[in-house]
């Protein structure tokens, strides 16, 4: 199955060698340049966006991209994030991102045209310019480029979900623009590219409870990392024998464990399906391997794209159709739980079978029925209406007074209270 497949190569070059982008290595003025061109040739599909800025003052890219409106969110169009570069030093993700903007703005392969249709897609290629500067092609294994001008490795630089101690006490400024960024985007699917290894990782990186690594979504990680992983192939292989016995799919923390990693802390914060994508043995190969790595994920990452599409997504809102702050989805007792956004809505990919959607308002479950979710790139698409007068004497009520008697407010002044928000939300919510 790894083999190096000489034929296909030649042909998928010469059909998409008419691209706009050389396979090649483009350091950071060029890929600046590049994002910058593509976002003046379509402005209706790609919008260009600093997300923050490095330590050494460089922007930090991310293009959205959609086939309208890429430069805001719309009601119900699911978010996806794909990464790379962020050890400087592992490129080749750099570069397949910068084709897959390309590709999925001039190309007229339906499959990208789907998604454009579907789903506003963010794609940083380089989360650590100043490591990437650093860094020189043919240097397969060693560290030079992989942290920040700080010398921070920003992927052990995320707040650990139980506070545990990390390598380095400052928080780096490409970490607190991730950080940031993902606070304001409700991001259902993300990938953060590597190179260095074939495989791919999903979470737990770190062990949180005894030595067991799978977290309770580890049925969705494993079929779309098998997705990822059967689609492509390694083309330069000399790290296979690695991950063989695991068939190139494997828990972070079964690997090496890691605390601060990006992905535990966008998964775990935020109940985004987060995968690590480790796509080359060696770290900054030779260029001329460029345009077969491409060829090699193209496929793989427009299908994991898609996974966004699965499970269930909708609106949370009250009889007055307004949203009800506070509130998340919780899928059976599966942790994370998912935030609902500001917006009324929730994301959450399952794979086919039958579940309990609960709603939580501040931690207390105000509504719950089963979903049957089909074997289906479109999800399940609901309008949970629940009444104002279910969920505000949560919100009214003692922990003491909630405990013992459920739902009804027991002191006058918090009838008072609780009667006044009635009218309030009536009329200005
Ligand atoms: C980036 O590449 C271009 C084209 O090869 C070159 O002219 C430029 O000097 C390079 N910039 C840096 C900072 O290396
Ligand atoms: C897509 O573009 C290629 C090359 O530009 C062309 O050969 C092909 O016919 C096009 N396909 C469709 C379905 O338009
Ligand atoms: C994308 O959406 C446009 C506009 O609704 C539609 O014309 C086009 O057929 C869609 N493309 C695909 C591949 O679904
Ligand atoms: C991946 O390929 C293996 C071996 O061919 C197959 O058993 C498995 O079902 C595939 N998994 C997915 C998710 O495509
Ligand atoms: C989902 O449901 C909402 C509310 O009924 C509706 O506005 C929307 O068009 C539906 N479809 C999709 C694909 O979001």
């Amino acid at each position: 199955m790894f083999h190096f497949q000489f034929n296909y190569l030649i042909i998928l070059t010469v059909i998409y060698g008419n691209q706009a982008i050389d396979y090649r290595y483009h350091n950071y003025t060029e890929m600046t340049s590049i994002l910058q061109d593509l976002a003046a040739q379509y402005p209706t599909k790609a919008s260009l966006v600093e997300i923050g800025k490095s330590q050494g003052g460089k922007s930090l890219w991310a293009m959205a991209l959609s086939s309208y409106a890429p430069n805001r969110h719309v009601l119900l169009r699911p978010e996806v994030k794909y990464i790379a570069n962020m050890h400087g030093n592992e490129v080749v993700g750099l570069e397949v991102l910068l084709y897959l903007v390309d590709y999925l703005l001039t190309s007229n392969d339906t499959q990208a045209n789907q998604l454009m249709n579907r789903t506003r897609i963010w794609i940083m290629p380089s989360m650590n310019p100043d490591g990437l500067e650093q860094s020189s092609v043919g240097d397969c294994t060693s560290n030079t480029g992989r942290y920040n001008l700080n010398n921070i490795d920003l992927n052990r630089n995320f707040p650990d979900y139980y506070g545990a101690a990390l390598q380095s006490s400052t928080r780096a400024p490409e970490t607190s623009a991730i950080m940031s960024w993902l606070a304001k985007v409700p991001f259902v699917l993300s990938a953060n590219y590597h190179g260095g290894a074939f495989v791919i990782n999903t979470p737990y990186d770190r062990y949180y409870v005894g030595s067991d690594s799978a977290s309770d979504d580890d049925d969705i990680y494993q079929m779309i990392a098998r997705s990822y992983i059967n689609l492509t192939q390694e083309v330069n292989e000399n790290c296979l024998s690695e991950f063989i016995d695991t068939a190139f799919v494997t828990r972070g923390a079964d690997w090496y464990e890691v605390i601060g990693g990006m992905q535990d802390y966008g998964y775990l914060n935020y109940g985004t399906i987060e995968l690590t994508m480790e796509i080359s043995c060696c770290k900054y190969p030779g260029g001329n391997l460029l345009a077969s790595y491409w060829n090699y994920n193209r496929d793989a990452m427009l299908q994991h794209l898609f996974q966004a599409q699965r499970g269930v997504k909708g609106l949370i809102l009250n009889e007055y159709s307004k949203p009800i702050p506070s509130t998340q989805v919780m899928i059976d007792n599966r942790q994370p739980v998912v935030n609902v956004t500001p917006l009324g809505e929730f994301w959450r990919i399952l794979l086919p079978g039958t579940y309990t959607l609960k709603v939580l308002y501040q931690s207390n479950t105000i509504y719950s029925r089963q979903i049957k979710i089909g074997n289906s790139l479109s999800p399940l698409n609901l309008t949970i209406i629940i009444s104002s007068t279910v969920y505000l004497p949560y919100s009214l009520m003692t922990t003491q007074a909630l405990s013992s008697t459920g739902v009804t407010p027991e002191n006058s002044q918090n009838l008072l209270l609780y009667l006044c928000s009635l009218f309030f939300i009536s009329f200005s919510c």
